[in-house]
């Protein structure tokens, strides 16, 4: 998309030969702000996955049908059409960028891992120069950042929407890229981070609520933004992403069926963006960067566990009008909904919850972003 953008920029200015940036403005960003690498990571990973005993649905009316059946009340989906669970193991690789401050290794390293619906993109969009740049933040309050696209994801390996590409096995992948973090094995990273905090966004908080609930000793703190624990507004959340086939799109032609989109950039707005509070080119941006989800995710995020063990510092930072976790409005019920997770942490660590004023679920991409990203690195300096 941006090399589109740069040769007609090339193309447009060709006689004026002074305009033409002296280098890839990106390479610019990356050189004088920042230090940057791409990586593949290669893991083994094993899990318990769910077994789902139906066919993936094939083309858009049968996507509307399964969702039609998955969110009928009393529908019993879960029983009908599952038998129990298995262990699925593989070998696979996910693609991450890693960077550090311009001048080295910043005082602890933060692991971000991005929500349903995007890629890791979201935490360093390029949007206007990457003015929205969680990232760039990180690095300028001295942390250094690790952000993979999830497994089944953008770069990263695809696998079986229905019964490979679930929570419980990209659990696993968080847990081995914090171990091979951890113990400096991973190709590119020499770095040894004696403190090394996890950040979520939405599905990715969910992800890194159930690995810190199983593996406490392997996070120092976390963040979780677009976080609630309330199931109640799922129903209406999934209606309103209005899922297609990814596979009825060109550039998702080759994907199994199983893999879900949004079908137009409003679905994707009522969901993650809140009235008024948002730059239409960002919106526009975001929608273009956009990634399918798997039906095995869509299906097994009921099985979050209700309890964490996890006894680390724990902040929650989630948009007032979030209609994925809070129906659109935060403030309806005292506590708020991301103020209840706090009775989740049954070893009662220190909590923090913050519901950031007029912003929706995408809190990357509202004109608060530098509100949200100041509470996290404010919180993660007191407490690490
Ligand atoms: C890393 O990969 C992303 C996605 O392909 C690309 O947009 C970006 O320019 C790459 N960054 C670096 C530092 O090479
Ligand atoms: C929806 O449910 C009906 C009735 O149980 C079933 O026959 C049909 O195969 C289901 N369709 C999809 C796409 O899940
Ligand atoms: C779901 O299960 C309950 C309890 O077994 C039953 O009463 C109900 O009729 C079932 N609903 C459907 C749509 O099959
Ligand atoms: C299967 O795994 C899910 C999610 O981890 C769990 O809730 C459920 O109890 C398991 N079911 C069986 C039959 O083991
Ligand atoms: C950033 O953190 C590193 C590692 O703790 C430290 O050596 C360095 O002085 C810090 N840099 C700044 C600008 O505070
Ligand atoms: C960049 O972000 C700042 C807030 O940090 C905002 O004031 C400014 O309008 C933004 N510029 C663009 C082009 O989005
Ligand atoms: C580092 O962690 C990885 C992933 O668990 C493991 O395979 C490897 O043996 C560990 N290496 C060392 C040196 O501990």
């Amino acid at each position: 998309m941006y090399k589109l953008a740069l040769l007609g920029l090339l193309v447009g200015t060709a006689c004026q030969a002074s305009m033409i940036p002296a280098a890839h403005p990106r390479d610019d960003h990356f050189n004088t702000k920042r230090n940057c690498r791409n990586l593949t990571v290669d893991i083994d990973i094993s899990a318990v996955n769910q077994v789902w005993t139906f066919k993936p649905p094939h083309g858009n009316i049968e996507v509307t049908e399964f969702i039609l059946n998955y969110t009928e009340p009393d529908g019993n989906f879960t029983e009908k059409n599952s038998n129990g669970n298995t262990t699925k193991s593989g070998s696979y690789q996910i693609a991450a960028t890693y960077c550090e401050p311009p001048d080295g290794p910043g005082k602890a390293l933060q692991i971000l891992t991005h929500g349903i619906s995007f890629s890791r993109s979201y935490w360093d969009h390029p949007v206007h120069n990457y003015n929205y740049s969680y990232v760039n933040a990180a690095l300028s309050r001295n942390y250094s950042t690790f952000f993979y696209d999830r497994l089944g994801v953008g770069e990263s390996s695809k696998g079986d929407p229905l019964n490979e590409i679930q929570p419980a096995l990209e659990i696993s992948a968080l847990q081995a890229l914090t171990t091979m973090l951890r113990n400096t094995s991973v190709p590119g990273i020499k770095t040894k981070y004696e403190t090394i905090v996890h950040v979520g966004h939405s599905f990715g908080s969910l992800l890194t609520y159930a690995f810190t609930n199983s593996f406490p000793a392997l996070s120092d703190a976390i963040a979780l933004t677009g976080f609630g624990l309330d199931a109640d507004f799922a129903t209406q959340s999934l209606l309103g992403d209005s899922l297609i086939a990814a596979n009825s799109f060109k550039k998702w032609k080759s994907f199994h069926d199983g893999y879900l989109i949004h079908n137009a950039l409003n679905s994707l707005q009522v969901g993650f963006f809140s009235p008024e509070n948002f730059d239409v080119e960002v919106l526009k941006a975001a929608y273009r960067s956009i990634a399918p989800r798997t039906i095995g995710e869509v299906l097994s995020q009921d099985t979050v566990p209700l309890q964490s063990q996890f006894g680390g510092p724990v902040l929650v930072v989630t948009g007032e009008r979030d209609a994925v976790v809070c129906g659109g409005n935060c403030l309806a019920t005292t506590p708020s909904i991301p103020k209840m997770s706090k009775s989740a942490f049954v070893k009662k660590p220190p909590f923090k919850a913050f519901i950031v004023p007029a912003t929706g679920h995408a809190l990357n991409f509202h004109y608060t972003f530098p509100t949200t990203y100041g509470v996290i690195s404010d919180f993660f300096d007191k407490m690490v």
